[in-house]
């Protein structure tokens, strides 16, 4: 394809383990309570992936959901772009297996980390490369296995994840230049001062174990609400857009304070916000794409409507992203 493209979304997919595990349960596993739970994070409940369930077998269904939604098979893919944090293994890319899965042998399959934000920046990797044209079809996966990260003696962590997976199909056409659809602008930001906020106490190359999360809660929370704000409006800016036009918001589901308080820091009607956060919890790189799943498959998104994603997590790493659908 020459000339300019927009990638535009063609189908949305979402997968949630079966296995819902409400607050409750928790109290039996950990020193906190429904009601602590409820009031500081806006969850009640969290799905957690069954023994031997892998962040590639959620990548897949939500993938193979997203491709029947579009009427594309995965041998017509060129491009899977996988944000994880959990991977199936240190290497090769999870992608790889999803690649092979969907019976797709032509062009590249890989991850993307950047935890919470991996979404955006996935998009973004997968909305630059149709515009460039290595790709026409290309599957962005969100997928995280993220409860086998946690330490189940810190309380102020284990309650907040949850696992799942989600997925869209961004395909390039051609643009008249004037009216473009599909993804807008993504705009991505890190800053590694801020790496010992969050992270894991665990990698190949440091300690040879996978680790567990650690996070200093209320200063990522500070973090949170001035970086997320700000890069919405960097990216209504840059389309000149304002809140008052966004259809749908779909933040990141990390936690219902940190979501009220920037959608208000912005001035986004609480009435267009896309939550998920109370049944799935943070599900990291997976909980924009379930949201938007949840969003499409209740009727609230749209062809045509203006939606807005943001994320932010360790690194840190924020962004944002316009998309019309
Ligand atoms: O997705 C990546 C980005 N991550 C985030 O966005 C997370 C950002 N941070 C947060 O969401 C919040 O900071 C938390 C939900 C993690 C914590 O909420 P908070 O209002 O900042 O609480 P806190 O950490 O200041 O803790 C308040 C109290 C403490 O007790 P004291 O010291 O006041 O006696 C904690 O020990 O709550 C206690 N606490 C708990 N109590 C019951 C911490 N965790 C729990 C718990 N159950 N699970």
């Amino acid at each position: 394809m020459s000339g300019p493209v927009d990638a535009i979304v063609t189908g949305v997919g979402a997968y949630l383990p079966a296995n819902a595990v409400s607050n409750s349960d928790l109290e039996m596993r950990v020193e906190t309570s429904d009601a602590w739970i409820q009031a500081r994070t806006g969850i009640r409940q969290r799905h957690v992936a069954a023994d031997g369930e892998l962040t590639s077998d959620l990548a897949l269904a939500a993938a193979r959901a997203a491709l029947t939604d579009a009427g594309v098979d995965g041998a017509e893919l060129d491009l899977i772009v996988l944000a994880t944090t959990t991977p199936d293994s240190t290497f090769p890319a999870t992608a790889t297996k999803v690649q092979a899965a969907l019976g797709m042998t032509q062009g590249a399959a890989f991850d993307v980390q950047a935890v919470c934000a991996g979404f955006i920046y996935a998009v973004s990797v997968a909305a630059n490369a149709l515009a460039a044209g290595q790709a026409a079809k290309a599957l962005v996966i969100g997928a995280e296995t993220f409860t086998r990260l946690l330490d189940w003696n810190d309380r102020s962590t284990c309650v907040l994840f949850g696992d799942g997976a989600g997925a869209i199909l961004l395909e390039g056409r051609p643009s008249n230049g004037a009216d473009r659809t599909g993804v807008l602008s993504s705009h991505l930001h890190s800053d590694g001062r801020y790496y010992d906020l969050l992270y894991v106490d665990g990698g190949p190359s440091s300690t040879g174990t996978t680790g567990h999360v650690r996070m200093q809660g209320p200063e990522v929370f500070k973090h949170a609400v001035n970086k997320l704000s700000d890069a919405v409006r960097e990216a209504l800016a840059a389309n000149d857009l304002e809140s008052g036009d966004v259809d749908w918001f779909v933040p990141h589901q990390a936690n219902k304070r940190i979501i009220d308080g920037t959608a208000k820091k912005l001035g986004i009607d609480p009435g267009r916000v896309i939550l998920t956060v109370d049944r799935h919890a943070n599900t990291s790189a997976a909980s924009i794409p379930l949201a938007l799943h949840q969003g499409v498959a209740d009727g609230r998104i749209k062809k045509g409507d203006l939606v807005v994603l943001e994320a932010i997590g360790g690194g840190l790493s924020w962004g944002a992203s316009v998309i019309r659908w």
